[in-house]
């Protein structure tokens, strides 16, 4: 499989199951943005429990916040995005296509694909300076004095926050903020399906600390976040930390890493974890002339905070689980024949669906009420989808190609008692498929619900 087609398999795979669908469809669409189906929903909210979970449950120094897309336009100009959120693009004259001059060499020329833009005979553009910010107007009038901006990162509103939550939730440093929400940015050129758009979802924690701690702590949180990637099913060995040469850093970063994967397109960044300095803090307490100061019990003496950012993006984080996950097997069928087996083997913490219910035969009344007696008893605990359409083979392969770690069937055996093994005799039972193994075990339904929780938790 060329790496080219693995894309398009799993772009064309979200399409048919319902995990991604291009937005705006059936009226052509809308370039850089994205509907999630059912499966992507169930997907992207597993993704982001997960990390809501780890810093906001699992650490006691880290609270969450929902902060809003629309700020105060100063919010904006304190931040420096106004003025320096922007990209440098030019346009081939002879094509008509637009490029980021920071992205030439990973571009292909649409009509010389083996050549770069500029390197195909077609002339380049003086570069032209473009400002990322999606502008909106709030009020009934469209002017100047009612401009701001949809957020292009989280990161602002806890800036701005800071006070509010320190006071009320009565954090000391060094303590986080956590937020997960949709940014805005009008990329001159999304592309790689959800990987660039220009509406995501980021997951964004703003780490507070004291000034000389820095450099510290963002080797911390390289760690951290590293496991957490590790506990969604991204191995540590597919994650390539870069450690970014200060030219190509933000302005305001004294380090940075970003967490890199390998996907189809090449390695491309998957999160960043900025050391972000007290810039944010201190333009907001000069803009807002409001004080963003802490005076530290400890140490006896009053500082703006430094901030370490570990900032995500949900899309890209799923993509990496799709490329991770995807997978085609040849198998031998239910009548001996080769078959081909498309997986997605997510890790069952992760997996929209965690379990598949089939009677074995849709005609015969006293399995399917069993079935669906079953079903009703799973789905109390774990996403469940009950399927009584066609052969079992092949629910069982539509369930492999949507990454279901568990397929429970109700057969014969579960109506009259085992015929053999341990539980011969018994009724009461089922069999558990596993997707990565397709090994089938017998268990008591009465004990189905612990013996699911303890493989997927
Ligand atoms: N607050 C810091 C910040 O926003 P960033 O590196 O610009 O830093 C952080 O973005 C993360 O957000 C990226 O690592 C990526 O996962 C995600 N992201 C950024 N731009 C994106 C885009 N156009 N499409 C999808 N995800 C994007």
């Amino acid at each position: 499989m060329t790496e080219l087609t693995l894309l398009e398999k799993i772009v064309a795979l979200c399409k048919r199951r319902g995990f991604v669908f291009p937005s705006s469809e059936i009226y052509g669409g809308i370039n850089g943005v994205w509907d999630y189906g059912p499966l992507g929903a169930e997907l992207k909210n597993n993704i982001k429990m997960s990390w809501w979970k780890a810093m906001t449950q699992l650490r006691t120094d880290v609270v969450g916040l929902d902060g809003s897309i629309l700020m105060n336009r100063e919010v904006w100009k304190a931040s420096g995005h106004e003025e320096q959120f922007a990209d440098w693009f030019v346009d081939c004259k002879l094509c008509h296509a637009r490029f980021r001059l920071d992205h030439l060499k990973e571009n292909a020329c649409p009509l010389h694909p083996s050549k770069h833009p500029g390197e195909c005979g077609g002339e380049l553009t003086e570069p032209r300076r473009f400002n990322l910010l999606f502008k909106t107007y709030v009020g009934p009038l469209e002017e100047e004095s009612t401009l701001t901006y949809l957020r292009p990162e989280t990161a602002q509103s806890i800036f701005v926050q800071f006070k509010n939550v320190l006071e009320s939730s009565r954090m000391k440093i060094p303590f986080g903020i956590a937020q997960i929400g949709k940014a805005f940015r009008n990329e001159v050129n999304p592309r790689n399906f959800i990987f660039r758009s220009r509406e995501f979802e980021q997951m964004e924690l703003e780490y507070f600390i004291p000034p000389d701690t820095g450099f510290q702590y963002i080797e911390e949180w390289k760690e951290q976040r590293i496991l957490w990637y590790e506990s969604i099913g991204i191995p540590r060995a597919h994650i390539h930390v870069r450690d970014v040469p200060e030219e190509e850093r933000a302005f305001y970063s004294k380090k940075t890493y970003d967490l890199e994967y390998d996907f189809p397109f090449g390695r491309q960044e998957l999160e960043g974890i900025a050391y972000r300095t007290d810039f944010d803090l201190k333009q907001h307490g000069t803009f807002s002339g409001k004080s963003l100061e802490y005076y530290d019990e400890e140490r006896k003496c009053k500082y703006i905070p430094h901030v370490v950012e570990p900032s995500a993006g949900v899309d890209r984080t799923l993509l990496a689980l799709l490329c991770e996950a995807y997978r085609e097997e040849e198998i031998l069928g239910e009548k001996g024949e080769k078959e081909k087996r498309v997986v997605l083997g997510f890790s069952p913490r992760i997996a929209p669906i965690k379990v598949g219910i089939f009677p074995l035969l849709k005609n015969k009344i006293d399995i399917v009420s069993k079935a669906k007696e079953v079903f009703r008893l799973l789905q109390k605990h774990f996403k469940s989808f009950y399927d009584e359409s066609g052969a079992i083979g092949r629910r069982y392969r539509r369930m492999d190609e949507i990454g279901t770690p568990f397929c429970v069937t109700i057969d014969f055996e579960t109506l009259e008692g085992v015929r053999e093994g341990v539980l011969a005799g018994e009724k009461n039972t089922v069999t558990v498929r596993y997707r990565d193994s397709m090994r089938q075990e017998r268990v008591r339904i009465e004990e189905l619900v612990d013996f699911l929780r303890e493989k997927i938790e």
